[in-house]
């Protein structure tokens, strides 16, 4: 039997980077440092992080996300066992929201700025930056209609890109009016495509019945010039939808980040109403957004509250964003290493090292050795390969003097030292 492969569209995170069908996998300490930035930050805006199961009902993502959606009509991996239809979840926004209600975390008063990282799962067609189990951090702020809640999700996202030491971005804002304006606009430009039903593609001509938006949406040419005398949604968007727009975008100014007016930008999930973003990279080819959001005030009512909760976030490709570091050739860091590798010649050193691994580890040491039982030479090598600071070296004399070696590895001198003694030799050591 062949060995087994992991499926397309999915990869194992390894403790050192590789290649994989002309993708470059990061190591994990890149993942882990990407992780602890989004944390960092969202600390930073008082967002406290949440964790919601992977799977979820089929139902809330069909209603949260929306019936036409390409998400839910071609990309879920949905299953049912008895009589409970599951999917395992492609975004966090549906999920997060149904916790907010399921806990009435409105009745904690005030607003929630609620944050997340984990795995999401599309059926796509597997490509360079596409994948079928892809990984996310978003910020979902919940019971916020204010205009400086939908920047700061914004200018948060910008925080962390910053942070990272990603410096080529950029921004493409919207606004998609409210449940007073939409309906308007959509008639509107259902009245302009169906004359011109018979120059779409089939695609656009089912979003013609089912999400006429969505048609806004198209990347082919001939669809694109007949969006140029296509009715624009900004002038169906009502007074208080353009203040909100208008205030956004001198929020954003005022935080410095600069942006792309996009009246095409309508984004593949259904919930959306008012703001919509998109931040890309030039770096990244075909797959070039980054990072997603904007305000979905209706959702809350899609998956059954009986009020509409106001709300605005985002999520991020966290696949996306390593790319655009690696691209921008940003640093990768160092991998975790350990402060002491404890060498053993002999049988009584090879018991020796278990004790005295346990011991300095007790006292907060990273410390490993190497289980094979080698030879000196290879015990060494092991200790160079895992970038060891220390090597502690102990043969059946030093054990009878209670004394080891103690090799600094950069320094490359070696001092006789008592296991007591080593802790605080390694913490005076710059590291
Ligand atoms: P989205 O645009 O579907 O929005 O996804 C957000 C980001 O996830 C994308 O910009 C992209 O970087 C990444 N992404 C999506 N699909 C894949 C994939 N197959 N492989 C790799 N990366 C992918 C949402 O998911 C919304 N929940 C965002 C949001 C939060 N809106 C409001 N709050």
């Amino acid at each position: 039997m062949a060995a087994f492969k992991s499926i397309p569209g999915t990869f194992d995170i390894l403790p050192d980077g590789y290649t994989s069908g002309g993708d470059y996998v990061a190591p994990v300490h890149v993942w882990r440092r990407l992780e602890e930035v989004v944390r960092d930050v969202m600390s930073q805006y008082g967002a406290a992080e949440i964790r919601t199961p992977i799977l979820e009902p089929t139902e809330l993502i069909a209603r949260g996300v929306g019936a036409s959606s390409d998400i839910v009509t071609k990309e879920m991996f949905a299953f049912e066992r008895g009589s409970t239809n599951y999917v395992m979840r492609p975004e966090v926004t549906a999920p997060v929201m149904r916790s907010y209600l399921q806990h009435s975390l409105a009745q904690k008063g005030g607003t929630q700025r609620l944050y997340y990282i984990g795995p999401c799962f599309r059926a796509e067609r597997p490509q360079k930056g596409r994948y079928r189990q892809f990984h996310q951090f978003g910020l979902e702020v919940i019971g916020a209609a204010d205009a400086r809640a939908d920047a700061e999700t914004i200018v948060s996202l910008r925080d962390i890109l910053e942070r990272l030491g990603i410096k080529q971005y950029s921004l493409r804002l919207n606004s998609l009016g409210d449940a007073e304006s939409r309906p308007a606009f959509r008639q509107a430009l259902v009245d302009y495509f169906t004359p011109l039903e018979a120059e779409l593609t089939e695609v656009s001509r089912n979003r013609l019945r089912t999400n006429p938006l969505r048609i806004l949406d198209t990347k082919v040419e001939k669809e694109r010039a007949l969006l140029e005398n296509a009715p624009r949604l900004t002038e169906f968007l009502n007074e208080e939808s353009k203040a909100h727009h208008e205030l956004v975008k001198e929020y954003l100014d005022s935080a410095g980040i600069s942006w792309i007016d996009d009246p095409f930008l309508v984004r593949g999930l259904d919930y959306y109403s008012r703001t919509t973003y998109e931040f890309e990279s030039p770096l990244l080819g075909a797959q070039s957004s980054i990072a997603g959001g904007g305000r979905y005030d209706l959702l809350s009512k899609e998956v059954g509250s009986k009020e509409a909760i106001p709300a605005v976030g985002f999520a991020a490709g966290m696949e996306r964003i390593i790319m655009a570091m690696m691209a921008e050739e940003i640093s990768e860091g160092e991998q975790d290493r350990p402060d002491v590798f404890l060498v053993a010649l002999g049988d009584a050193a090879i018991a020796w090292t278990f004790s005295a691994a346990t011991r300095l580890r007790q006292k907060g040491l990273k410390v490993t050795y190497d289980l094979r039982g080698r030879s000196m030479k290879a015990q060494m090598r092991e200790a160079n390969r895992q970038n060891a600071r220390f090597v502690a070296i102990a043969g059946d004399d030093e054990l009878v003097s209670g004394q080891v070696q103690l090799k600094d590895m950069a320094e490359g001198v070696q001092e006789a030292l008592s296991l007591d003694e080593i802790a605080p030799r390694v913490a005076s050591s710059p590291s």
